[in-house]
């Protein structure tokens, strides 16, 4: 049996959960203090503060103008069907999924909406060969698989004069990656990844072609108050400047707001992508060249900068699912990672969140403590057998 001594260094912040995630380095309740707490998000201070969360959120992003941007409900989740159940219908429809939120969207269009799609899945590790896809149909994706550790690395088989929409989910890659938004008609993230914000609030970014479809076509199926971007044929502005639909928690806007200011004060998005970049590759680093964990991700230009999915690959394990359950328990009740064990529906394996908020120095502290829980796992079920 290996030796494997107890590490000595402790990740400061054991937060490795894939949403909600890690708060910024220093969070305290004490920065929320000038929440608009007890009044209406519609008086002249919420709005203001709404206002200032979708002009931060463009700035940082880089949204180019023309493009609306606005806070919906019901997180990332709400953001994508508003658009699913708005635009869906003209066209015809391709759905790509590579893990389990993906496909659920499949479910939505397929199964819910019933329309015709023509459905591409890749298997968890990869991501769907762009090069098959018809970007003259509406074309559905998510940007990066939280639960399967891999992403779009760029947007350069999206053709600039297709004639259907894309509408991507990037809810865990907005902020730590690069996306392409000439290349993206619709484009969802929520406050509670990559900022590590809160739960509850979606981002709904608009191409003007998608701005274009709203005005000019009426689903056939009813649209709940919620779903409802337009009125009487035109688009509602207001929801793009603050205005929302319903009311949101002007908490989580403070705290969103104290992030953006975070994440500005880091170098913008470039100062964001490089911290999820150094976090990643602490991984990888540690990874490479060991023979009982690997990248779920196979190719590595699809490798995943925010949600690290890692498989054991050891040969004397009985029962994979069983094994990656204790070791993520293992780490868990020594506090050095909490919440690091694969989606529910996902391969057995770890996920290391890597996202901008996670400090590069607790990615590295935690590496020896995986190789130790997975010995100390191995000589379990050796004792055990
Ligand atoms: C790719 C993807 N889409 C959608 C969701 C759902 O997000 P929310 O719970 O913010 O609605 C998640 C959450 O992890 C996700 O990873």
């Amino acid at each position: 049996m290996t030796d494997v001594t107890t590490p000595a260094a402790r990740p400061a912040n054991p937060r490795f959960s894939s949403g909600p995630c890690a708060k910024i380095p220093g969070f305290s309740l004490d920065l929320l203090s000038d929440a608009p707490l007890g009044r209406s998000h519609r008086a002249a201070i919420g709005k203001a503060k709404l206002k200032e969360a979708i002009d931060l959120s463009r700035e940082i992003l880089g949204v180019p103008a023309g493009y609306r941007l606005g806070i919906v409900p019901a997180s990332d989740t709400g953001a994508v069907e508003m658009a699913l159940w708005g635009l869906l219908g003209p066209r015809p429809v391709e759905m790509l999924a590579w893990e389990s939120f993906g496909e659920g969207w499949v479910t939505d269009v397929v199964k819910q909406l019933k329309l015709d799609a023509t459905v591409r899945k890749a298997p968890y590790g990869e991501i769907v060969d762009f090069a098959t896809v018809d970007f003259d149909r509406d074309v559905v994706f998510t940007w990066n698989g939280t639960t399967s550790g891999v992403r779009v690395p760029n947007g350069d088989a999206i053709p600039a004069d297709r004639k259907g929409l894309t509408i991507c989910d990037a809810t865990s890659a907005a902020f730590a990656m690069d996306l392409p938004w000439d290349k993206l008609d619709v484009v969802t993230f929520s406050w509670q990844k990559v900022l590590g914000g809160e739960g509850g609030h979606g981002v709904l970014v608009l191409s003007p072609r998608a701005v274009e479809r709203l005005e000019t076509h009426t689903p056939a199926w009813p649209m709940p108050k919620i779903f409802r971007l337009t009125k009487s044929g035109r688009l509602i502005e207001g929801i793009f400047q603050g205005e929302t639909i319903n009311t949101p928690s002007m908490l989580c806007v403070e705290d969103y707001l104290v992030a953006l200011k975070w994440a500005r004060s880091i170098g913008g998005l470039t100062g964001l992508i490089a911290r999820a970049e150094a976090n990643a590759k602490a991984v990888r680093d540690f990874i490479a060249g060991k023979d009982w964990i690997a990248d779920l991700a196979v190719d590595p230009a699809t490798a995943s900068t925010t949600s690290v999915c890692l498989r054991f690959t050891d040969a004397r394990i009985a029962d994979g699912a069983a094994f990656a359950k204790a070791v993520a328990k293992r780490l868990e009740r020594q506090g050095v990672a909490l919440d690091a064990g694969a989606y529910r529906d996902a391969p057995p394996g770890l996920r290391i969140w890597c996202g901008s908020t996670v400090e590069t120095a607790d990615v590295a502290a935690l590496m020896p403590w995986i190789e130790w829980a997975f010995h100390a796992e191995i000589a379990a079920q050796t004792v055990a057998a």
